[in-house]
């Protein structure tokens, strides 16, 4: 169960297999993997240039004596982490202001290391320093060969004797020599996360950020992919670089074409009111940006995250997170302990694995019967369940099931003991109102108290009962008008609000391995890669909505597994966009995910739970495709905007599950024939429709060769909007 970060660091101090420190002038550093490569040099006044992001190369000898013919009088070669000042001129990866007020920095190649982690995984330390002053820059590549995958971070150190207030300090710096660029970055907002955005790249800035602290992810990810050398993406074909940073808290990702036609990408935290005071001896370490470089257009840039996620970014992806029932679209805040245990029943009756209790549960003197009151009172509201947490979770257990419940330990309503207690706790501006969104107000977890208070929430309610399976964390406002009144420098705020979080999650995973636990942020306002360092998945939006879904999910695992996208068949007309879709089409998108109801299963027919019944048990069939199989996009909801279609592969080719959705009526004509991938060409796959009595596909039930599949396709009957067909194939043997 041990985090797969942690693996690494115990790996990397016990079994180092190869290390070279390296002090020279004209340095050349490599950093690769299976099929990239990553190169440096010094030149001989001793800057680090970036040479090559691309195809491997063998010999980087051969980048000795390089020459970018510019102009020597006229700025600087793309050095591998530019600093403002000396010749430098364009958008800086670090700004640092000195005791004397001073805001040149010049830095120069000391050193650099690479050790072998293991198998896998290389390590490089290039260590560098500024000309003039004792600032120590720290640029470290971990490389993971298998996944293709280069991950940067920095460490700035002060070693001068007076602070330095840091200005921008990204984690990464990439400069990128293509043709044409074209940028896929994700946007959207409430219930419309990880819309996809496409543009070609000009000269100057464009910037995806994000200034909101907490539900981060909503309007902009960090993250996106760059295509390159082409006029626009493809699936299959053509070199992308993909990249995603991993902090839960403001962010900046630019893009800066300059004249010479480079593209420089610095990613990083936002310095939108963030400039951070490093004290003497103090070392600032930034978050992680990850990258990948895919020969086979966007697909594999997917895959090549997807098996990183899998195997080191996201917390123990190895659990299976349960299919479940979660109570609140089903009850809201309107429950009793009946209401519950008959969820629970169902639960079992229809072969879900877990019950998961949301919001509504807490607050007695201020009941949580509502938004407006009880957030920050974490008992059990004894009006609404006399019995206890305890007693939900013996009956769960005791009928096979599992059981989670929800907490929001950031946040406090105004109407709450908690902000009687502690108005000090609240992020605030002094002498200005405190604005609520959701009425309700943030915590300030800059400040060690909050810090405690936020883990006690979570502690105290795993001691509700023993056995407690799941946890939804839950964050439902950002930050607006911000101030600490614990910090000395306001500036700190945002830097120090994601600082405390990352420590609270540190506490609770020492003390709570296995537990599986979710962040949601008003749906997707929390996915990145920070959160999934502790978090097992992610609740992916608030809108359950399955067309609405089809475009949610295609932009979210274009960066995330789909092993940490938390998925639900919901209601009809839809409690978000009032859509009336079939249960089929529902549950058939919802499978692409992790699969989840969030309704009332009082409120179904027979039939609609019989059909529930049977699209679980396929889904338990072919789910560990879904976690840990390989995604293949077959077609784009975007591009063909008449039909979606997926499909995921087992490592060993020998099974697949293919979804195939119609999202647009186009009078009966338009039937899609659909090319599968990631098929071995050399073997005969038996296929079969799931979650239908009778196939309207002719070649169910029929086996293909996997030349036949690949080379010719399928073409199932989707004809009427909303039609679905859910495939599962099998290698002969
Ligand atoms: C917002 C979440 O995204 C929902 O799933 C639900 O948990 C509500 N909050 C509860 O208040």
């Amino acid at each position: 169960m041990m985090n797969a970060n942690l693996k690494i660091v115990g790996t990397f101090l016990l079994c180092a297999m190869f290390s070279a420190l390296v002090h020279a002038e004209n340095a050349m550093i490599s950093i690769e993997t299976d099929n990239v490569s990553m190169i440096m040099g010094t030149d001989n006044k001793g800057e680090l240039l970036f040479r090559h992001f691309g195809g491997r190369i063998g010999d980087i000898s051969q980048f000795a004596g390089y020459k970018t013919y510019r102009r020597s009088d006229y700025g600087t070669d793309p050095l591998a982490y530019p600093a403002a000042g000396g010749r430098f001129f364009n958008e800086p990866a670090l700004l640092a202001e000195y005791g004397n007020g001073h805001l040149n920095t010049e830095l120069k190649y000391v050193s650099h290391k690479s050790i072998q982690v293991d198998g896998n995984v290389t390590r490089t330390e290039i260590l560098l320093q500024d000309r003039v002053t004792s600032l120590r820059v720290l640029l470290v590549y971990t490389a993971y060969a298998k996944e293709d995958v280069i991950v940067c971070h920095t460490e700035i150190t002060n070693g001068g004797k007076k602070p330095v207030l840091l200005k921008n300090y990204y984690s990464s710096s990439l400069p990128v020599m293509a043709g044409k660029y074209h940028l896929m970055h994700f946007y959207g907002s409430w219930a419309r996360e990880m819309q996809v955005d496409t543009e070609p790249l000009s000269h100057g800035i464009k910037t995806i950020e994000s200034k909101k602290g907490v539900r981060t992810t909503h309007t902009e990810n960090p993250s996106f992919m760059l295509g390159l050398n082409a006029d626009g993406f493809d699936e299959n074909h053509g070199e992308v670089i993909a990249g995603a940073l991993a902090w839960s808290g403001n962010f900046k990702i630019s893009f800066q074409m300059d004249e010479t036609d480079r593209v420089n990408i610095l990613a990083g935290i936002n310095p939108y009111a963030s400039e951070y005071r490093l004290d003497k001896g103090k070392t600032f370490v930034t978050p992680e940006m990850i990258y990948t470089y895919s020969f086979a257009g966007t697909g594999q840039a997917s895959r090549n995250l997807h098996d990183w996620a899998r195997n080191y970014g996201c917390y123990d992806s190895s659990v299976m997170c349960p299919t479940l029932l979660n109570s609140w679209e089903g009850a809201y805040f309107d429950f009793n302990t009946k209401t519950l245990t008959d969820m629970i029943d169902d639960v079992r009756d229809m072969g879900l694995e877990m019950f998961v209790l949301d919001d509504g549960w807490f607050g007695n003197a201020y009941p949580r019967n509502d938004a407006k009151h009880g957030l920050g009172d974490w008992e059990t509201n004894v009006a609404k369940l006399p019995e206890g947490i305890g007693y939900l979770v013996d009956y769960a257990h005791e009928r096979g099931v599992k059981f989670g419940i929800w907490i929001e330990p950031e946040m406090v309503n105004p109407e709450s003991e908690l902000a009687r207690k502690h108005p000090e706790w609240i992020v605030k501006s002094e002498g200005r109102e405190v604005p609520t969104i959701r009425t309700q107000w943030l915590l300030d977890l800059s400040n060690p108290d909050v810090q405690d208070f936020v883990f006690g929430v979570f502690d105290r309610t795993m001691q509700l009962a023993p056995g407690i399976d799941y946890i939804k964390w839950d964050a439902n406002r950002h930050v607006e008008s911000f101030g600490s009144e614990y910090l000395e420098r306001q500036n700190h705020f945002f830097v120090e609000y994601v600082q405390g979080f990352r420590n609270v999650l540190r506490r609770l995973r020492e003390k709570y391995p296995e537990v599986i636990v979710q962040a949601c942020a008003s749906g997707g306002g929390r996915v990145e890669y920070g959160a999934l360092k502790y978090f097992n998945e992610v609740w992916t939006s608030d809108n359950t909505e399955a067309l609405s879904r089809v475009f949610i999910q295609y932009g979210t695992n274009m960066i995330y597994p789909a092993c940490v996208t938390g998925s639900h068949v919901s209601a009809v007309p839809n409690h978000q966009t009032g859509n009336v879709t079939p249960l089929k089409f529902r549950f058939d998108v919802a499978s692409a995910g992790r699969l989840g109801m969030e309704l009332q299963p009082k409120d179904m027919t027979d039939d609609e739970k019989e059909f529930a019944k049977m699209a679980i048990a396929s889904y338990k069939e072919y789910r560990d495709l879904v976690f840990g199989g390989d995604l293949y996009r077959l077609m784009s909801p975007y591009e063909s905007g008449d039909h979606y279609a997926l499909m995921y592969v087992s490592k060993d080719k020998k099974r697949a599950v293919v979804f195939a959705y119609c999202i647009k009526f186009q009078g009966r004509t338009l039937i899609p024939v659909i090319r599968l991938h990631g098929l071995d060409t050399c073997l005969k796959y038996s296929i079969r429709e799931l979650n239908v009595k009778k196939s309207r596909f002719w070649g169910s039930g029929k086996v293909f060769g996997g030349d036949y599949l690949t080379s010719h396709g399928i073409n199932p009957q989707l004809t009427k909007i909303y039609d679905s067909s859910v495939f599962y194939l099998e290698a002969e043997n």
